[in-house]
């Protein structure tokens, strides 16, 4: 089973110095250029080890190949397919590729971003054996050292998110993928940070995830805002747009995790659901201290005693001596 994970990892090393050449050559050109036009710098490129994957159904598979490597562990990596008739060829092609790093920096996975028309827009790893898709996050290697001394992470959507919040100076970064954060993920950030910001896309579905992902947090006693992006735009297009101080003003305005769930629901919902949803979060706590951190402040938020709250709630007095913050 080591074995096979060394080959797995040992192909994705191979295949991204492949991707990696391949932008900085003569045929990458139309790539590098997307990439400067999107405003990013040589420097944040060459961190990321940005790659290119040329319109080519064998250009992988030949170098894979010429490596000694035998086509059908390609497929078992993700980086070629298989179709019907058993013939084998290039998964990623003519995109931009993201590698995905471990926290040894090894790559695992990557990220495919189409750059003419096409679909999908984003082609990613599939799970494999050195990958579970809701177990990582993207650039956390990255991002590590500056987190364990900020205490912070930035918890953004996309690849593209993460580039620009480290290329601007945000260096605690690092990248959901998508909407759908794990509790795993958020345990993996709770091993070195006490907050998150969480800087979802300004549209229907980074609000909802915002909501979801922010009960998740505070579940597990991890502090957490929620940056609010402008509408239609995301955390890269408004830093490309406005600069760090675009950012800044966003996240002086960001509420906490906790007063973003009770606004929203304040605008969508009567009392009654919004003290449902308080009252499964308080018994989703698993712990006694952060009850009688939240009591209090669930109770605020309904516009109620804490007396009334508890009462209306059906929870008891929490023991006294345990409201330290989390
Ligand atoms: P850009 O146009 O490159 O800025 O992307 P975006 O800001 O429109 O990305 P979006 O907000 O739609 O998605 C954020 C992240 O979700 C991406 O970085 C991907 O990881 C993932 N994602 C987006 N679209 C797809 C898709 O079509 N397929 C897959 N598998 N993932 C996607
Ligand atoms: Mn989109
Ligand atoms: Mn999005
Ligand atoms: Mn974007
Ligand atoms: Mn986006």
């Amino acid at each position: 089973r080591k074995a096979r994970t060394q080959m797995l990892i040992a192909m994705h090393e191979e295949a991204s110095q492949w991707f990696q050449r391949n932008l900085r050559v003569a045929s990458g050109d139309f790539c590098r250029k997307y990439l400067t036009d999107r405003g990013m710098t040589q420097d944040v490129m060459d961190k990321f080890q940005l790659g290119y994957s040329p319109d080519d159904w064998h250009g992988l598979d030949n170098f894979l190949k010429s490596k000694g490597r035998n086509p059908d562990q390609g497929v078992e990596a993700g980086l070629l397919s298989k179709n019907e008739k058993g013939n084998i060829y290039d998964r990623f092609r003519g995109r931009l590729i993201f590698p995905i790093q471990n926290l040894s920096g090894k790559v695992i996975a990557f990220g495919g971003r189409i750059i003419t028309d096409g679909e999908p827009k984003y082609l990613n790893s599939s799970d494999t054996p050195i990958y579970k898709k809701g177990d990582h996050l993207y650039g956390l290697n990255l991002a590590r050292s500056t987190m364990t001394r900020t205490k912070r992470a930035i918890l953004t959507e996309g690849y593209m998110d993460v580039i620009s919040l480290h290329q601007f100076g945000y260096t605690d970064a690092c990248g959901v993928l998508g909407t759908a954060l794990t509790s795993e993920q958020v345990k993996r950030l709770a091993g070195f940070v006490s907050r998150i910001d969480l800087v979802f896309d300004g549209d229907g579905a980074g609000h909802k995830a915002a909501m979801k992902s922010s009960r998740m947090i505070l579940l597990q006693g991890v502090a957490c805002k929620v940056v609010i992006m402008p509408d239609g735009e995301d955390v890269d297009s408004l830093l490309q747009v406005q600069g760090a101080d675009g950012f800044e003003a966003c996240m002086n305005e960001a509420p906490d995790g906790l007063a973003y769930c009770m606004n929203t629901l304040r605008t969508a919902f009567a009392p009654r659901e919004i003290m449902a949803w308080a009252k499964s979060f308080l018994s989703d706590l698993a712990d006694a201290s952060l009850r009688a951190y939240y009591l209090p402040r669930l109770a605020a938020g309904l516009g109620l005693s804490e007396a009334d709250f508890r009462r209306d709630a059906g929870v008891s007095a929490p023991p006294r001596n345990t409201q330290q913050q989390p």
